[in-house]
């Protein structure tokens, strides 16, 4: 069969508030054209992030219901301990309310003034919480992982050979290496075994841990299984556990690929960096066994976590947002290529070339998005990156709107109305306006800034 069904049935369903463009124009002017200060129930198809708005299936919801609240030594916490074991292997299990969290401990830890946190890339809150620790944030990533049209299968790669050239000249300040899988900010691109295995042997050499940040390992996974050719016959789940066998520890959100809309963890093998983590999650989130979170939360982890290496789901999943960009691309907007894993992100810079950097041609693009369509997307580009810290500005590497496709929401009609959508905003596209900022905060504009049409 040439059709990938939804693998699920829908129990439960939350309605979508139809809107006119008329009516949508309206709503986004008075949200001075941005998207994060519009009510998502004025909201058609909400792809602003895949963060904690999966749906939950009915053996969650279940688990919710079994979730005991205990504050210390909840059975929920031994679930939780034992499913996320049965994947990643680590000595100590530590929960917290959501990815930062983690990695707001782990840098309190190693981090600091002087030292050095390399990555393949950094995600925005791993990269916040380094430097407000101190230290530096370094992203290794190969050249391919910066280029929108190359089509390398493993654009998430660390450069090996730049990591080698900072151990060797900086190996004291350097306290851990840590992966991001997939890298979110380089448009969700899988890091590959023989990558992840390289880097490995390159810590081992150098006595350095290897942390992943782990968000979204089940989809980097499927991408192993789909474009390596020796993994092609393994289970999606063996190789999770082959990829969590080179790290001595990980951080995570959740939120992505547990299916949850709450919750993370951090986890690692050294006894005294773990001791230090638990003294640390006592004072800012909780208890050991059940850190920032509710018993039902680790309940629902524990669930989301066998599903989301079921490999029908991941085939849906991995396919189609693959539809979403192929039908992009057929349309002739340029997209990042090859398709991600849990999002599509489009080549603002290249769609609309009329539109100078700094008038903002990704933020024009997802006003357009939502008044044609009731679309609400993500700029990622000068507005998020263009402010300098000595208040200057300067156009970002990059315009892209991402896509974000949250986990078992929208189903394909709901991709095929987004493609019909994108038909008209290809038809009007030469009249789309550049924007200017009429108001910004001091930092973190993205959020809250207010902004006008050229
Ligand atoms: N690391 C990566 C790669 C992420 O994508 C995120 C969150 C985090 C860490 C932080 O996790 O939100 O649970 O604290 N990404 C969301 C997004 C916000 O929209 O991409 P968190």
């Amino acid at each position: 069969m040439k059709t990938i069904i939804e693998p699920f049935r829908i129990k439960s369903v939350e309605p979508i508030r139809m809107t006119s463009r008329e009516e949508r124009k309206l709503l986004m002017r008075a949200a001075h054209y941005n998207p994060f200060l519009l009510h998502s129930d004025d909201v058609m198809i909400d792809f602003l992030t895949d963060s904690g708005t999966s749906a939950m299936s009915a053996a969650q919801w279940a688990g919710i219901m079994r979730g005991d609240e205990s504050y210390a030594g909840s059975p929920s916490f031994g679930r939780f301990e034992a499913a996320v074991r049965e994947l990643m292997p680590f000595e100590h299990i530590i929960p917290t309310h959501q990815g930062r969290a983690a990695e707001k401990i782990l840098f309190s830890i190693v981090g600091g003034k002087g030292k050095i946190i390399p990555n393949n890339a950094h995600f925005d809150t791993t990269r916040a919480n380094v430097e407000y620790s101190g230290a530096t944030a370094l992203d290794l990533l190969i050249v391919e992982g910066r280029n929108p049209s190359s089509l390398h299968p493993f654009k998430g790669n660390m450069d090996v050979q730049k990591l080698r050239t900072l151990l060797e000249a900086e190996h004291q300040s350097v306290p851990l290496v840590m992966l991001t899988l997939t890298n979110n900010s380089g448009g969700g691109q899988p890091v590959s075994m023989e990558n992840i295995k390289a880097v490995k042997a390159l810590c081992q050499e150098f006595g350095k841990p290897l942390f992943f940040d782990s968000c979204r390992f089940a989809e980097n996974a499927y991408f192993i299984k789909l474009r390596e050719p020796d993994y092609q016959h393994h289970s999606v789940k063996s190789i999770v556990r082959e990829m969590f066998s080179y790290a001595d520890g990980m951080t995570m959100s959740a939120k992505k690929d547990a299916l949850v809309n709450i919750g993370g963890w951090l986890a690692l093998n050294n006894a005294d960096w773990a001791q230090q983590a638990r003294n640390l999650l006592i004072i800012t989130e909780g208890f050991p066994t059940y850190g920032g979170l509710a018993g039902r939360d680790l309940e629902a982890i524990a669930v989301g976590l066998s599903e989301i290496v079921e490999e029908d789901y991941l085939q849906y999943r991995i396919r189609s947002t693959q539809y979403l960009g192929e039908a992009l691309l057929k349309l002739g907007i340029p997209i990042v290529q090859p398709v991600g894993g849990h999002a599509v992100y489009i080549d603002a810079k290249a769609f609309l070339p009329h539109i100078p950097a700094l008038q903002y041609p990704a933020q024009a693009l997802v006003v357009a998005m939502y008044e044609i369509g009731g679309i609400r997307a993500c700029e990622i580009g000068s507005v998020m990156f263009g402010r300098q810290t000595d208040g200057s500005e300067k156009a970002a590497a990059m315009e892209l709107v991402r896509l974000a496709i949250p986990r078992r929401v929208y189903t394909q009609s709901h991709i095929d109305y987004v493609i019909e959508c994108f038909e008209t905003i290809v038809a009007e596209k030469d009249q789309l306006r550049g924007m200017k900022i009429v108001e910004e905060p001091p930092t973190l504009r993205h959020f809250t800034a207010k902004f006008d049409w050229v």
